[in-house]
């Protein structure tokens, strides 16, 4: 009895998964939590297409950093400063509070994210507005990403 109701729990948190994900035609892992419907994975960093966690390299690359800054002057300061909370999060010490591949699944996938998840509906009780999706590609996030370690906010 127990299994089949845990069957079923599987069975109806695929349906409500794939019912809110209809652009994505990967496949997708079994959630781990029957309650987020999310896997392990995706509730340490983020929904969206990185779906390994993404390595950072050492030392930080200055001169993708310097892309990024120009990218994060255009996309991103009308919401975010650094040190202080504004439209969105202070972002210069988004590195202490969530993985690089949260932080560029945020970039890339924002909509989903705010619709499923825990992390960022919590965010949605203090920061009302919903972050837009840009159309960010996967290089540009990730110069972005370098540019955030590089940033703590005392500058
Ligand atoms: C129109 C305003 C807006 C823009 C533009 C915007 N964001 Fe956001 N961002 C938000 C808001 C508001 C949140 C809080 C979550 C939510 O409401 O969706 C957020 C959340 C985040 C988070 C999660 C912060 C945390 O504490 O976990 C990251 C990371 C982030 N944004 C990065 C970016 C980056 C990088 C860009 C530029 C590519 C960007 N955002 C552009 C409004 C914006």
């Amino acid at each position: 009895m127990r299994e089949l109701h845990s069957a079923l729990a599987a069975i109806l948190c695929l349906l409500i998964v794939g019912a809110c994900d209809l652009n994505d035609d990967r496949p997708r892992d079994e959630p781990d939590d029957p309650e987020t419907g999310l896997t392990e994975f995706q509730e340490e960093h983020g929904i969206g297409p990185f779906t390994e966690p993404f390595e950072l390299d050492e030392p930080v690359d200055e001169e993708l950093a310097a892309q990024g800054e120009e990218l994060y002057e255009f996309n991103c300061e009308a919401c975010h400063m650094l040190d202080e909370s504004f439209v969105g999060p202070e972002l210069g010490g988004v590195l202490e509070r969530r993985t690089p591949t949260f932080v560029l699944n945020m970039i890339m996938n924002p909509d989903e994210m705010a619709r499923r998840h825990p992390v960022v509906q919590e965010l949605l009780r203090d920061y009302p507005v919903i972050m837009p999706y840009q159309n960010i590609s996967e290089e540009q996030a990730i110069a972005i990403l370098e540019y955030l370690r590089t940033a703590n906010g005392e500058g």
